[in-house]
């Protein structure tokens, strides 16, 4: 099996996040063959359209992390019915970089009832040209769980959604590449 590299980003810079928890849980479970890279997003600057041109260093290893993964996985905590503040951010320096369009997105909710923020991020994500593969995303109830990433993927139901929908991101993705090799 060919490997395969996935950039993971979480939405929360919080310490004890469950949606930084989920991506580190997902790592963990993945099979070896799928690489999962834990990207940064805290020490991105505010986004300025002024500063595009300008060589960001906190910036380009995110784009170039991108743009080396054949995937993207998301997973975005909900702030007063938006997606978070640091995601936006990030989604919105990408904007007019070559690395995100057509990119296939899974999506990660740590909340079911947090509706509003993954509609919204479904709405950006599809507006930027992301292919959101919804028979992967997952959603879990980790809020207050007191969950951390070796417990859930210890807790045998939470651990094999994940890996359920990792498994149905990785099998779309595999067959883009054999579909673009035909065509
Ligand atoms: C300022 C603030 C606003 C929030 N607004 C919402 C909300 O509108 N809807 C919701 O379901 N949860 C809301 N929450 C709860 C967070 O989404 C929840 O605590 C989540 O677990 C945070 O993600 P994290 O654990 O990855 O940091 C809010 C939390 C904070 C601190």
């Amino acid at each position: 099996m060919e490997s395969l590299k996935i950039l993971a980003l979480s939405g929360s810079l919080r310490k004890a996040s469950y949606n930084t928890a989920a991506i580190n849980a997902l790592k963990a479970l993945a099979p070896s063959y799928v690489e999962i890279v834990v990207g940064g997003i805290g020490d991105l600057p505010l986004f300025n359209p002024d500063r595009e041109n300008e060589v960001i260093p906190s910036l380009e290893k995110l784009k170039n992390t991108l743009g080396e993964s054949s995937g993207l996985i998301l997973a975005t905590p909900e702030y007063a019915h938006g997606i978070s503040g640091p995601l936006k951010n990030a989604l919105n320096w990408l904007v007019s970089g070559v690395e995100f369009p057509h990119k296939p997105i899974m999506l990660i909710n740590t909340s079911p009832r947090a509706s509003h923020a993954q509609e919204s991020l479904k709405e950006i994500l599809i507006t930027m040209s992301g292919r959101i593969v919804e028979r992967a995303n997952v959603s879990v109830p980790l809020l207050n769980s007191e969950l951390d990433s070796e417990g859930i993927a210890k807790n045998e139901e939470i651990a094999n959604e994940l890996r359920a929908g990792l498994s149905e991101f990785c099998s779309e993705i595999e067959t883009q590449k054999l579909n673009a090799r035909v065509n």
